[in-house]
C-alpha cells in the first residue's frame, strides 16, 4: 500500500478514536458545562505542546457482552507537554466513554503515564471525570486502583501530583486525588464520594442530593479534601497554571525563580495590627506587606479559615506561608487547622521551599467537642512537621503567641533557624486574664474588691510576661524588630540559609500522629 494511503488510513483511524463516545455523548458532557477530555487538556497545557500516547488502546474484557462494544482510547487520554515551559504528564479521563470508568486497560494507561512522571521527575496532573471501577470488568478494575493507589504514595514526596476532579470522582476512585499533593475542584462539576445517594438511600434511607454529599463547595468547607475551588473549569486551570510557577518539578530541584519587586504600598505594615490586641484584622495584608508584589496565593481559602497557609514569593524564590488568622476564632489551633497547617509544612520541606510562619493565636482551642475529637493527636502533627522540616524556617510572632501555641507555630525549640518578634508580642504560658486568675486565685477572692484586685493583678502579669523580653531575654528570639524592618529581614534569613544542611539521625521513617 502507498504510503499516502497508509497515512489516510492513519487519519481515518485517528479521527474515529478522538469522537470517544460519540456526538451524542459529547453533547451531552458539553450540556453539563464541561468539556471533553483532550479539549481539557490542551486548555490546560502550552499550545500545541501535548503529546498523546496509547490513542489506539481497547479494552479486552469479555463478559456482559463487552466483546462487543468498542471504547476509545478505553476512556482515558494520556500523554505529556508543558505548562509555562515545564514539563508535565497528564491523564483526563473521557466520561463520553462508558462513564470514564475505569477498567484494566484503562488503569494501565494511568500506570503509565504515573510511571514516565516518576522515571522522568516531572509533575502528574490527574484529571478525574468517572464512574469509578468499571462494573463488567470486576476484580481487574479493583487491581487498577490499588496499582494506581501504590504508585501515588511512592510518588509522593518525589514529584508534585495534582488531580483535578470535573466530574464524578466516586467509590474508590477518590482515593487517588486523596493521596495526591493538590486537589482542585469546580462548583457544579465536582462530585466526590464513596457511596452515592442512591446507596445511601438503601442502605441508610437517607435523601440527599449529590450536590450535599460531595460537591465542590462540600470538599473545600467542610472536609477540606480539596485545595483549590473555582466556579468555572476555565478559572480552575489559570489556578493550576499558576500553582506550577511555584513548585519544584521535583524534590531534588527548587521552585523557578523570578524578578523580584517590592510589596504593593497599600499594604502597610505598620498599620495592620490594631493597637487594641483584642481586635481582629486580616493576617493575610501582612502576609502581602512582605512579599513580592504582594502576590500571595492561599491555599484551602475556604476551610479551617482559622489558619492561613500558601505561596509567595521573597527576593524571587517561592515561600510557604503558615500564619495564624486572627479574623477567624482569634488565629486558635485546633483539630482541622492544626491538620491544614502540618500538611503544608511538610508539602514545603518535601519540594525545598522555605517555611515563614506568622503567630498570633491564643493557643490550641479549648473544648469538649475539640478533646473529643482528637485535638491532642491532629495539633501535635503540627509539633511533628515543624520539628521535621529542614527547609530554612523563620518566624515572626506579632501580637499572642500563647501556650501550646507559642511552641507549635514554628518556635525555636522546634528548630526554627530566625524568630522574630514585634514589640507587640506576648510571649506567656497563657492569657493575661486567665493566668491571674489561677494563680492569684486566693489574692482576688480575699480582696474586698476582687474585680479591682483581678484588674490589678492582670496588669501586674501583662508587665511581666506579656511581651517579647522574657523570651528575648533568654534567646528563645534573635530579635525584637520594628514591623517595618520585617521583609528585609526575613529576605536575608532566607537569602543566608540557602545552603541549609541539617542531618537527622537514620530511620527508615518516623510515625506522625496521623
Ligand atoms: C461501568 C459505568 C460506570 C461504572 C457509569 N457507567 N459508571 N459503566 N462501570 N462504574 C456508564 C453508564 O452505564 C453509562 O453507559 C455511562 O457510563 C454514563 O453513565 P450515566 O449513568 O448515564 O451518567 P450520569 O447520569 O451522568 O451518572 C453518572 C454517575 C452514575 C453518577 C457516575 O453513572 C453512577 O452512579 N455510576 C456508578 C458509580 C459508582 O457507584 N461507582 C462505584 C463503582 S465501585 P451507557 O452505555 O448507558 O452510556 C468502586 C469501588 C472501587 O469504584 C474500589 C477501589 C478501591
Amino acid at each position: 500500500m502507498p504510503l499516502e494511503k497508509k497515512i489516510r488510513e492513519l487519519q481515518e483511524k485517528r479521527d474515529k478514536v478522538l469522537l470517544g463516545g460519540g456526538e451524542q455523548a459529547i453533547e451531552k458532557q458539553k450540556a453539563l458545562g464541561k468539556r471533553t477530555a483532550r479539549e481539557r487538556i490542551m486548555a490546560l497545557l502550552d499550545h500545541n505542546t501535548f503529546s498523546e500516547y496509547d490513542l489506539f488502546v481497547e479494552h479486552d474484557a469479555r463478559d456482559f457482552d463487552m466483546d462487543k462494544k468498542s471504547l476509545p482510547s478505553d476512556g482515558v487520554v494520556i500523554g505529556t507537554g508543558t505548562i509555562y515551559g515545564a514539563p508535565i504528564a497528564v491523564y483526563a479521563q473521557d466520561f463520553t466513554v462508558a462513564g470514564g470508568s475505569l477498567g484494566l486497560m484503562h488503569s494501565r494507561k494511568i500506570t503509565k503515564i504515573m510511571d514516565h512522571a516518576l522515571k522522568m521527575k516531572i509533575p502528574l496532573i490527574g484529571i478525574n471525570d468517572s464512574g469509578g471501577a468499571r462494573i463488567q470488568e470486576g476484580v481487574n478494575s479493583l487491581a487498577g486502583y490499588g496499582e494506581i493507589f501504590f504508585r501515588n504514595t511512592i510518588s509522593s514526596g518525589v514529584i508534585p501530583q495534582i488531580s483535578v476532579i470535573l466530574g464524578p470522582c466516586a467509590g474508590g476512585a477518590v482515593y487517588s486525588p486523596a493521596l495526591t499533593d493538590f486537589v482542585f475542584v469546580v462548583d457544579n462539576i465536582s462530585k466526590m464520594f464513596i457511596t452515592g445517594p442512591e446507596v445511601i438511600k438503601t442502605v441508610l434511607g437517607e435523601e440527599i442530593s449529590m450536590e450535599d454529599l460531595g460537591g465542590a463547595r462540600v470538599h473545600s468547607e467542610i472536609t477540606g479534601n480539596a485545595h483549590f475551588f473555582a466556579a468555572t473549569e476555565e478559572e480552575c486551570f489559570e489556578q493550576i497554571k499558576r500553582l506550577i510557577t511555584f513548585i519544584p518539578w521535583n524534590n531534588s530541584r527548587k521552585a523557578r525563580s523570578f524578578e523580584p519587586g517590592e510589596p504593593d504600598p497599600q499594604y502597610n505594615i505598620d498599620k495592620i495590627v490594631p493597637d487594641n490586641p483584642t481586635l481582629p484584622y486580616d493576617v493575610r495584608d501582612v502576609i502581602r506587606a512582605i512579599i513580592d508584589r504582594s502576590d500571595f496565593f492561599e491555599i484551602m481559602e475556604h476551610y479551617a479559615k482559622n489558619m492561613v497557609i500558601g505561596f509567595g514569593r521573597m527576593g524571587g524564590r517561592t515561600t510557604g506561608f503558615v500564619a495564624n488568622q486572627p479574623l477567624e476564632m482569634a488565629g486558635v489551633l485546633d483539630v482541622d487547622s492544626s491538620d491544614k497547617a502540618a500538611r503544608f509544612i511538610r508539602y514545603c520541606d518535601s519540594f525545598n521551599i522555605p517555611i515563614i510562619s506568622l503567630v498570633d493565636l491564643p493557643g490550641y482551642l479549648p473544648g469538649v467537642d475539640q478533646e473529643h475529637a482528637g485535638v491532642i493527636r491532629h495539633g501535635a502533627k503540627v509539633l511533628y512537621a515543624y520539628s521535621e522540616a529542614t527547609v530554612p524556617k523563620l518566624t515572626v510572632i506579632l501580637r499572642k503567641a500563647y501556650g501550646g501555641g507559642y511552641i507549635a507555630m514554628g518556635s525555636r525549640h522546634l528548630r526554627a533557624d530566625f524568630v522574630f518578634a514585634w514589640p507587640t508580642a506576648e510571649i506567656a504560658v497563657m492569657g493575661p486574664e486567665g493566668a491571674a486568675n489561677i494563680i492569684f486565685r486566693k489574692e482576688i477572692m480575699s480582696s474586698d474588691d476582687p474585680d479591682g484586685m483581678r484588674k490589678q493583678k492582670v496588669e501586674e502579669y501583662k508587665a511581666k510576661f506579656a511581651n517579647p523580653y522574657v523570651a528575648a531575654s533568654r534567646g528563645y528570639i534573635d530579635a525584637v524588630i520594628v514591623p517595618g524592618e520585617t521583609r528585609r529581614l526575613l529576605l536575608h534569613g532566607i537569602e543566608i540559609s540557602e545552603n541549609k544542611d541539617v542531618v537527622m539521625p537514620n530511620k527508615k521513617h518516623g510515625l506522625p500522629p496521623f
